[in-house]
């Protein structure tokens, strides 16, 4: 039984490679892929040419995943505004309000910002900054970075994911979005004022 999905999980990954649009659901099936992923986390039989094998088409995977997944937010308003970077070990929420893109910072568990940004939880991009993000850090499109730390102390609360919720699994999960990540972001934004329905809300992860 553990063998069958193993191989079935195999023949998955082969054929990812050639995943074409119009065998969407026997190739690239979500469901099918992801318990064929979980359970090959148990197996443990493969040999050393399997292990590299599968290690290959997983960096391949996970490669192009992260690409696509950092492409989410293009086309946000304001346009002229550059695509912030995500902090590796972290990840990046954006949202448009009235014509002004606001991007937070936040590090995953055992990681702390470089530098210290506890009364500083978002950052503007918008006609006001001519079109470029106001950050302390060394300036240009990175706002944060997210060191390994034992405490954490330079951000705010609501700047870092909890220990059991990284950046992925957050995100992966749409009610968590909703209402921890965003709904924690939007109230600090209408806590400063902002005000105005909220567009293009991404969240990436680093
Ligand atoms: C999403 O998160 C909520 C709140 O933590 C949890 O109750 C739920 O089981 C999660 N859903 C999935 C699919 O993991």
């Amino acid at each position: 039984m553990a063998l069958q999905g193993a191989l079935m999980w195999i023949c998955s990954l082969a054929v990812l490679s050639s995943c074409a649009a119009q065998d969407e659901t026997l190739q690239c099936g979500y469901n099918s892929l992801t318990s064929n992923l979980k359970e090959a986390v148990e197996c443990d039989s493969w040999s050393s040419e399997e292990r590299a094998g599968l290690l290959l088409n997983l960096r391949n995977l996970r490669d192009k995943l992260n690409r696509l997944q950092l492409r989410e937010c293009q086309g946000a308003e304001p346009n002229k505004c550059p695509q912030a970077e995500v902090p590796e070990d972290g990840g990046l929420l954006c949202t448009t309000v009235s014509d002004k893109r606001y991007c937070k910072p936040m590090c995953n568990h055992g990681y702390d910002f470089s530098f210290l940004r506890r009364s500083r939880v978002y950052e503007e991009c918008s006609e006001q900054t001519g079109f470029k993000w106001q950050s302390q850090f060394i300036g240009g499109n990175k706002l944060a970075v997210c060191n390994k730390a034992h405490i954490q102390v330079s951000g705010a609360a609501s700047a870092y994911f909890s220990e059991d919720q990284d950046c992925l699994t957050t995100k992966s999960n749409s009610s968590l979005i909703e209402s921890a990540i965003m709904g924690g972001f939007m109230s600090e934004l209408r806590s400063a004022d902002v005000q105005g329905e909220a567009e293009n809300s991404c969240l990436l992860c680093g």
